[in-house]
């Protein structure tokens, strides 16, 4: 398994991970990922198994973080691995990239969020060292 930087290359195996991730996200995708691939705060890391993508972190350099003391904070974006590919440690070792991208960006904390129903997230960030700060619920009104 490596663990690389996203290239131009990849999009198309790029496009159903991060789907699968954010369903939502498909009709913005080449806007998105052309600004992390050309952005000096943005980044992506992805796990290749045997010509394979088999997960992804995006991570950015953020001004604030709840219950961060520094800024810039690193910020895990998003943060996903195929469903077959879990428990093996290759999420740890996508976290693991994020963070020497953010420490060589002259982060000294880094921060995520998770929604608060996903709590196999909030385990998964609990074992990488990552404590929790704050819950937060969203609301909207029409206008
Ligand atoms: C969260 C996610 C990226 C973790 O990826 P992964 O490759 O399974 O993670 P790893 O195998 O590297 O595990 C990292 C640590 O988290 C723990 N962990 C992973 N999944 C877990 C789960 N479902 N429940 C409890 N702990 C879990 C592992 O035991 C490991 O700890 P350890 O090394 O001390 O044993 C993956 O489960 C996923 O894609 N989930 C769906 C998308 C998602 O929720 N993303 C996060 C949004 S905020």
């Amino acid at each position: 398994m490596t663990i690389r930087p996203l290239q131009p290359q990849d999009l198309p195996a790029y496009f159903v991970l991060r789907t699968a991730l954010w369903p939502d996200s498909a009709a913005d995708f080449e806007l998105e990922v052309s600004k992390i691939l050309n952005h000096p705060h943005l980044a992506s890391f992805v796990a290749e198994q045997k010509g394979r993508l088999a997960g992804f972190v995006e991570v950015s350099l953020r001004e604030y973080a709840e219950g961060c003391d520094s800024s810039p904070v690193g910020y895990l974006e998003g943060w996903y691995v195929a469903p077959k590919h879990r428990k093996t440690g290759i999420g740890r070792r996508l976290v693991q990239a994020a963070e020497d991208w953010a420490r060589a960006k002259g982060c000294s904390e880094m921060a995520s969020d998770s929604e608060l129903s996903n709590t196999p997230s909030h385990q998964a960030h609990a074992r990488l060292g990552y404590q929790e700060v704050e819950r937060t619920v969203c609301f909207r009104k029409s206008l």
